[in-house]
Formats: C-alpha cells, structure tokens, sequence
C-alpha cells in the first residue's frame, strides 16, 4: 500500500464542513444575525491558552462574534458562576464555552451544569448528554465525539455492525462518543466496547476492533501489534512528551504510536492534522445552530 495513501486528512474534511457552516452564518445575516461565541478559560494552563487561541481564529475567520473571558486561577465558583449567569442572558452570544480542565478547586459538574443547555455548544450540561444517551438529536452533541463521528462518515467508513473500540471513558471523549456510536440510527448502530485502565486484557479488545479510537491520553499507547490489519484507527490524544531537541523542551504526540501502526491500518488519522480541526469545525457549527435555535 502507498504509506501515505491511508491517511484520513481531518484539516480538509474540517474545510468541507467550515464552507456548510459559512454559508449558514450568510442565511442568518440575511436576517440581522450574527452568531456569537463566548470562551472562558480560567488560569493560565498552557494548552488551554492554545486551543481558545485556535478556536478564536476560527470564529474571526467565519465571521462569528466572539468574546474571551480570562479569570485567574484563584477565582471562586461563586465568581464563575456569576459570569455564566450574566452570560446566559447575553443576547448577542448563542454559545458558552467554559474551557476545560477548570482549576482543581472548582467544581466541574456545577459550572457545566449552570451553562444554559440553549447556549451549551460544548454538550457538556446534564441536559444535553441525557439527550445523547437516549439519541434525542434536540440536543448538543461534544464536539470531539462530534467531530471523530462526522471524520468517520466522511471518509466512508461503515459504522453499522461495526466492532468499535473506544479507549478511555472521560466525560468529554470516550463516554459521550461511546453514546453517539451505539445509537440505533442509520449512521451509527456500530457494536461499541469502552476499554480503560482496568480492563483486563485491553490489547485483545483492540486486536478486534474494526475502527480503534484513543482518547485516553498515554503518549503513543496503541502499538501495530494492537491493531487488526486494516483497522480504520482514530487518534485523539494530546500528549506533551519531553524533547530536548524541542525549543520548548517538548513536542507533541498522539496516544497512537503513529510510525509503528500507520503500515497496518487501512485509514488511520495523523495527528495533528486529524481529530483537532474535526473539533473546531464542530464547535462552529454547534454554535451557529444555537444562533438559529434561539433567534428563530
Ligand atoms: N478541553 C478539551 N477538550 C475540550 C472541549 O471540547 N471543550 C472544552 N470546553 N474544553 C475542552
């Protein structure tokens, strides 16, 4: 096989779906309305600073309004509560995004929860991951499960029947994609097995796996011998690993040992370049229907 002919190219499927969200955002300007997006990230995580910077660009670039809240690491719940409130009832912004992972001190579950589940395009408030897990499409989906589905039907990969499996259980990736995939729908009905740190004998549950994804964040954890020829592999991890060589003293890697299982996988995602563009693409999206939803 071309050694380059498996790859799934997320950046231009993320375009594909830029260009779908762009032309919404033109019908909603027709009627006065320009979606909005507002970002809180609270301290000074490095990554996070990063990926709001990315998701910002991508808002300036589609012409959708958005708006950074910076709070320092000591704010109080009661202080980050009082934001979210003031900007629930913020007309111009449709959509809240509250940066993860919040300060230790916080609790994550009440911030979500006080995002209204109308301006919640993360997915993340009980309301709309109860709707996911009962496949009522009224709600938000999580970007990252939303972004690694729609890479899935883009690329033609037939999900019915399909042995998937999902390696982690988080709350943002694994157990909401986990849901997404199970759902008895045409475009998903795919027969899913969560694999995480207690799973015993976790590399046989790869081995038979039609479509592997890993989002459990340990640098380069699948190995080829984890991967049944032909495998379509996914690839959300985002792991800092010490480089000397680096200007930073570190680069990043996937949670897929890329080098070793590319040859193996029939479609497999680089990273970067794969699932992180999916993500913002959908976090666009998810806004500008939270535009229309509430101005409509
Ligand atoms: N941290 C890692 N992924 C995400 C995401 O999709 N949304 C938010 N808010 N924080 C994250």
């Amino acid at each position: 096989m071309n050694p380059t002919g498996n790859l799934i190219d997320g950046r231009a499927l993320a375009e594909q779906i830029h260009r779908e969200t762009a032309a919404e955002i033109t019908a909603l300007a027709t009627r006065g309305v320009q979606p909005g997006l507002a970002f809180v990230r609270v301290g000074d995580d490095p990554a996070s600073q990063v990926y709001v910077g990315m998701k910002e660009r991508q808002c300036a670039r589609l012409g959708v309004r958005s708006q950074t809240h910076v709070l320092p690491a000591a704010t109080s719940e009661a202080e980050l509560l009082a934001l979210i409130a003031r900007l629930n009832d913020e007309p111009a912004f449709h959509g809240i995004l509250v940066q993860a992972p919040l300060p230790a001190h916080l609790n994550s579950a009440r911030v979500y929860a006080a995002v209204s589940p109308a301006k919640d395009v993360d997915g993340f408030h009980p309301v709309n991951m109860g709707k996911l897990m009962l496949g009522d499409p009224s709600g938000f989906v999580p970007c990252t499960p939303a972004g690694v589905h729609e890479l899935l039907l883009r690329s033609g990969v037939a999900l019915a029947g399909a042995d998937v499996v999902v390696l982690g259980r988080g709350n943002i990736v694994g157990k909401p994609l986990a849901a997404l995939l199970l759902q008895k729908a045409p475009q998903a009905d795919a027969t899913v097995t969560v694999c995480h740190s207690r799973t015993r004998d976790l590399a046989a549950h790869c081995r038979r796996a039609d479509i592997l994804v890993a989002a459990m964040g340990v640098a380069e954890f699948v190995k080829a011998d984890m991967v049944k020829p032909g495998a379509v592999v996914v690839d959300v991890g985002v792991n800092r690993v010490p480089d000397p060589a680096a200007k930073s003293g570190y680069r990043l890697v996937g949670d897929v040992d890329f080098a070793g299982v590319q040859p193996r996988a029939g479609l497999i995602t680089p990273n970067p370049g794969g699932v992180g563009p999916m993500t913002i693409a959908m976090l666009l999206r998810n806004t500008v229907r939270a535009a229309r939803l509430l101005t409509g």
